[in-house]
């Protein structure tokens, strides 16, 4: 398969270079060992913990399809928060509550802190209509007063960057993995977000927002985060 080349040599990186980044990421916990984060993405665990890099790839950038989320970019205290949540059924996906509830709190600590150090490959984003995009740049920048949408980047940063360490980033992010989050969120399979903001939100908008939002955030460029995050 396509990431074991990768494997080969980026072990050997990361176990340089993993100790410079393990406390340097916002609010993951702080004994995490990004280390051995990277053998469990690598090769799973022998306890039913699937080996992450099939489906999110070693540099998180997952295989192109949108099927599976980017998770480069995004906080360790986020990337813990949602393996926790998919296994309490907060949040809800056959693939990966499974995967979760498999796993220990030190194994979800460290592939955490592995994947908040990774440098994502930038992939090219799905044509657009020049229409689709102009509603999607005013909704996530100015959001749209009549509905009581609020901008996106009101809370997920300029640019989507995120606003560490609770809001991720949808810099970057596949369209159609943003677009699916917020239709899960409308159905209430994603339950896991405080005061429901994303749900009041998701409620608002109809598929065609969502498609067009998506496709906007999918353009902007992921930000160099790993530099960019380091705690002072
Ligand atoms: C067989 C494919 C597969 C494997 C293996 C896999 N995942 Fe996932 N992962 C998914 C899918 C699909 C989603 C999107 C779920 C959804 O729509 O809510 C996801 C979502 C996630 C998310 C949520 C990201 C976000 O932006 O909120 C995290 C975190 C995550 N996976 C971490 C992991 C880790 C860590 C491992 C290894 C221990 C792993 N995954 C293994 C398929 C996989
Ligand atoms: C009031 C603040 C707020 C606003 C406004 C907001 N979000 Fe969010 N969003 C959040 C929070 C908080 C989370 C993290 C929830 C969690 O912990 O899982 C989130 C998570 C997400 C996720 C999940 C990302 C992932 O990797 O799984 C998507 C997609 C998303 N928001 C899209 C949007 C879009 C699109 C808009 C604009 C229409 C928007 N958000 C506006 C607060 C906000």
């Amino acid at each position: 398969m396509k990431f074991h080349r990768l494997i080969i040599f980026v072990i050997p990186i990361a176990a340089g270079t993993g100790v410079l980044f393990i406390n340097s990421f916002a609010a993951g916990s702080p004994r995490a060992d990004a280390v051995r984060g990277a053998g469990i993405v690598a090769t799973g665990a022998d306890y039913g913990v699937v080996a992450c890099a099939r489906c999110h790839a070693f540099d998180g950038t997952a295989d192109g399809s949108g099927a599976f989320p980017k998770l480069s970019g995004m906080s360790a205290y986020y990337l813990e928060k949602q393996l926790r949540d998919f296994a309490s059924g907060s949040r809800s996906d056959p693939i990966m509550s499974a995967i979760a509830r498999k796993m220990k709190p030190e194994d979800i600590a460290d592939v955490s802190a592995y994947y908040s150090g990774v440098h994502a490959t930038p992939t090219p984003p799905p044509a657009a209509t020049p229409e689709l995009l102009a509603l999607g740049t005013r909704l996530a920048t100015v959001g749209d007063e009549d509905r009581k949408v609020q901008a996106c980047e009101g809370c997920h940063g300029p640019h989507g960057r995120g606003e560490d360490p609770a809001i991720p980033p949808l810099a970057g992010q596949y369209a159609h993995y943003i677009a699916f989050q917020m239709r899960m969120w409308r159905m209430g399979y994603r339950k896991n977000d405080a005061n429901q903001q994303m749900a009041t939100i998701a409620k608002r908008l109809g598929p065609q927002d969502i498609e067009a939002i998506g496709l906007y955030f999918e353009r902007v460029p992921q930000p160099d985060f790993p530099k960019d995050r380091r705690q002072p």
